[in-house]
């Protein structure tokens, strides 16, 4: 079975959401750089193996960098996956793991990379929005776009029920994700993923109507 590392740093309902999925995937451990993320409770009542690297522990971000590294290699992972993990990585750490680190951005790349993305959103106007399952490349959410899944922006949203709507879709997509990663559905073609069968995934089931 392959075996994946999941980084989170506070919540970690997508880390739930993956694990609740039961997929053919193990979950080796689950790192945060906070040694209070609630996602890191829930890892353990579920017998996953938890791990802090806690970023202030280090003198900069060269040297958490490194040791963050190091924790994810000792599991001998095939896939990093990051669920709501907020540090900037540096160049060297992204190339240490490129082609083989994912992570999910709560909005419809390429717009909206960064923080805030509901309430931008919201500020632009846009009439759909949604979150985006992407490879980790050193531009900030610029990698390789994987998956996306949309919602309708309502006329009485404000960021907060935009945002539940959204998570409430990266609850599906992620798992949905890392179910075809372990079918080996997708893979990544230089600067673009290419899907074995682009014409069955992804399909309705993933997108529920509104
Ligand atoms: C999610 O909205 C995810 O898209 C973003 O950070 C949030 C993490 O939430 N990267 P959780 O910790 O998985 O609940």
């Amino acid at each position: 079975m392959k075996r994946i590392v999941v980084l989170i740093s506070g919540r970690g309902s997508n880390l739930r959401a993956l694990v609740e999925a039961r997929l053919p995937i193990e979950v080796a451990a689950v790192i945060s750089n906070r040694p209070d993320a609630a996602g890191l409770a829930f890892a353990a009542g579920h017998g996953i193996a938890t791990q802090v690297v806690d970023h202030k522990a280090f003198a900069g971000r060269e040297a958490f960098d490194a040791a963050l590294g190091d924790a994810i290699e000792a599991q001998r992972a095939d896939l990093v996956v990051m669920a709501g993990f907020m540090r900037l990585l540096t160049p060297g750490f992204i190339r240490r793991f490129a082609g083989r680190m994912i992570n999910i951005h709560p909005a419809l790349l390429p717009a909206f990379t960064g923080l805030d993305t509901h309430r931008r959103a919201l500020e632009r106007g846009c009439r759909v929005h949604g979150c985006t399952v992407h490879y980790v490349t050193e531009g900030m959410d610029e990698g390789p776009i994987i998956a996306q899944a949309s919602v309708p922006v309502l006329p009485d949203d404000d960021a907060d029920t935009l945002a539940a709507r959204v998570l409430a879709q990266e609850h599906q997509l992620y798992p949905a994700v890392l179910r075809a990663w372990s079918d080996g559905a997708f893979r990544l073609e230089g600067e673009r993923v290419s899907w074995r069968d682009a014409c069955t995934w992804p399909d309705a089931a993933h997108y529920p109507e509104y």
